[in-house]
């Protein structure tokens, strides 16, 4: 046996083990503008959209392969049925412990809790969106005790049970000093997702419209808005629809031009759907015209109800008249 063959080896095991850790360091090591304590959200960001793909891939795992599961988590204040399933679970376990792994610091509220899989690590796809990495979206370094991300791992779940699939999202929001800054909601069964952030950028065509007036709200309270709608704005159409992520989007695809919420909603439904709003110049508020906080230590239910429009929201919220 000669000397030579061993000596081979050993220099490709070295020379694959420098590789190894160089590439490992590439992908893991945190930018040199990112100290500790602090994170970039454009991070946060492309982290987001793979949350809320990931998630949307379970939602539509679990759809199609039939395994809802369905249970009750009671009733709305509507006295509409609140149904959890396995959509709900499977999504919120990859969309809360990727971004619990991959940003330890930030404080992450979701919808949904999971007690039995504290433990799970799940890795975010690398690269989660080229498109965002290609866009030169620039940085913002923040202090990582400031960011509140707030999830939401199926939004319209009773729609979803009903096979109204169009109305499904997953929703992923970023808050610094509980201002929504970042709103990300994933269609998954259209595999599309829309992003916005705010100063930044954002991959929404905003086709929203002065001239008319729709208002979109909830299909479970259509008939009480109907009757302020009508009474504020004279004979108007009043579109109901499912899912809060699904109705601020439709301010910008010229679906609806204002959407309105009577009673008390949570704020992983309303965080990304503020955020893009509020990128596009428009508002989200309360009834009352107040903007929303969206920091951990307030509560997660927003029950001042809600005006948001992308044009005109002052016209809206006094039309609408509830401060008198
Ligand atoms: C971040 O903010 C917290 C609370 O204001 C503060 O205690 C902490 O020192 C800050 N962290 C850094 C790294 O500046």
């Amino acid at each position: 046996m000669t000397s030579k063959g061993i000596r081979v080896l050993p220099m490709r095991v070295a020379l694959l083990v420098v590789v190894t850790c160089l590439v490992v360091y590439y992908f893991v090591s945190k930018p040199k503008s990112e100290p500790k304590g602090y994170v970039d959200l454009h991070r946060l960001l492309v982290a987001g959209i793979g949350a809320a793909e990931m998630g949307g891939n379970e939602v539509r795992r679990v759809r199609e392969g039939n395994t809802l599961g369905e249970k009750s988590k009671g009733e709305t204040l509507e006295g509409v049925n609140d149904p959890l399933t396995m959509g709900d679970t499977a999504s919120h376990r990859v969309m809360y412990h990727s971004l619990k792994a991959a940003f330890p610091m930030v404080n992450v509220v979701s919808e949904e809790t999971d007690v039995k899989d504290s433990e799970l690590l799940i890795r975010l796809p690398p690269l989660a969106n080229e498109e965002v990495g290609k866009m030169g979206l620039g940085s913002e370094v923040v202090n990582a005790s400031d960011v509140t991300m707030w999830i939401d791992p199926l939004d319209a779940t009773k729609e979803y049970t009903e096979k109204l699939l169009q109305y499904v999202t997953t929703m992923v929001c970023v808050a610094v000093d509980g201002k929504p800054v970042i709103g990300i909601i994933h269609k998954p069964f259209e595999r599309k997702t829309y992003w916005s952030w705010v100063g930044h950028g954002t991959n929404i065509d905003d086709k929203s419209n002065d001239d008319i007036t729709k208002i979109i709200v909830s299909l479970s309270h259509k008939g009480d808005v109907e009757d302020v709608a009508k009474r504020a704005f004279g004979d108007v159409s009043v579109i109901g629809a499912g899912g809060a992520g699904y109705k601020s989007l439709a301010l910008f695809d010229g679906t609806a031009s204002v959407y309105v919420h009577t009673t008390r909603i949570k704020k992983w439904d309303i965080c990304a759907g503020n955020a893009i709003v509020r990128n596009a110049g428009g508002h989200m508020t309360t009834l009352t015209g107040s903007e929303i906080d969206y920091s951990s230590h307030g509560s997660p239910i927003n029950d001042k109800g809600l005006v948001a429009a992308v044009r005109k929201h002052q016209h809206y919220l006094t039309k609408l008249n509830f401060g008198h």
